[in-house]
């Protein structure tokens, strides 16, 4: 006799746990668009840094990203994104991409779908209209560093995405996205 085990009442843990969803609620922000590319099993660094203007809608996943300025990623594969990034998102892809391009031997391509197959090969594919090329997964993980570039100097190292079509460059581009 004379022990009192402490034992709370069911409503103290009632309690607790409101108050908890409570904290949960104040500080659940709603998703980035990093969250929206982690949620459909994409790698956060296909996209710049500091994104916070973007929309997604629900129904078609279609989104579109505004950019504060257009920028070229500080990566060693060297990306274009315009002012403008809209494309389609859906589980590991991301298709009807416009807005991003990439440099190949001092030409631009547009990268028009991104997709990771198979992620337990650690590859993402940039489908750039002549060839689709591979790159490591992990070149991506985290959102690139992009160096604004003045929208109005058409003296910038940037040209419009330019599209041909030769055999002999698209085999070297396959030799180099493989090597
Ligand atoms: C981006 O810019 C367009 C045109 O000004 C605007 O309609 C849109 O609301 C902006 N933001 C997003 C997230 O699309
Ligand atoms: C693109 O983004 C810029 C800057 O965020 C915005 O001012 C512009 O209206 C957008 N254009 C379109 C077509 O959404
Ligand atoms: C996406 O691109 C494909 C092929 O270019 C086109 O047929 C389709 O209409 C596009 N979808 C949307 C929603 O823009
Ligand atoms: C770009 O040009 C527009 C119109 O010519 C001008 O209003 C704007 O200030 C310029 N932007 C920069 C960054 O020089």
């Amino acid at each position: 006799m004379g022990i009192t085990i402490f034992s709370p009442s069911p409503t103290i843990f009632l309690i607790f746990f409101i108050f908890l969803n409570f904290l949960n609620a104040q500080s659940a922000s709603p998703p980035s668009i990093y969250d929206h590319l982690k949620h459909n099993g994409l790698p956060m660094g296909v996209f710049p840094k500091g994104i916070t203007d973007f929309s997604i809608d629900p129904e078609t996943n279609r989104f579109q990203v505004n950019l504060t300025q257009p920028c070229n990623s500080d990566s060693e594969i060297q990306f274009h994104y315009d002012f403008n990034i809209t494309g389609i998102l859906s589980s590991r892809k991301i298709a009807n991409l416009s807005g991003m391009s990439q440099q190949e031997l001092f030409l631009w391509f547009p990268v028009i779908t991104i997709r990771v197959d198979d992620p337990d090969s650690g590859l993402i594919n940039f489908d750039v209209g002549v060839v689709d090329k591979q790159f490591s997964l992990s070149l991506f993980e985290t959102p690139l560093d992009c160096t604004a570039i003045d929208p109005n100097d058409s003296f910038s190292n940037y040209q419009e995405p330019f599209k041909f079509r030769s055999t002999e460059t698209v085999e070297e581009n396959k030799l180099r996205a493989i090597s």
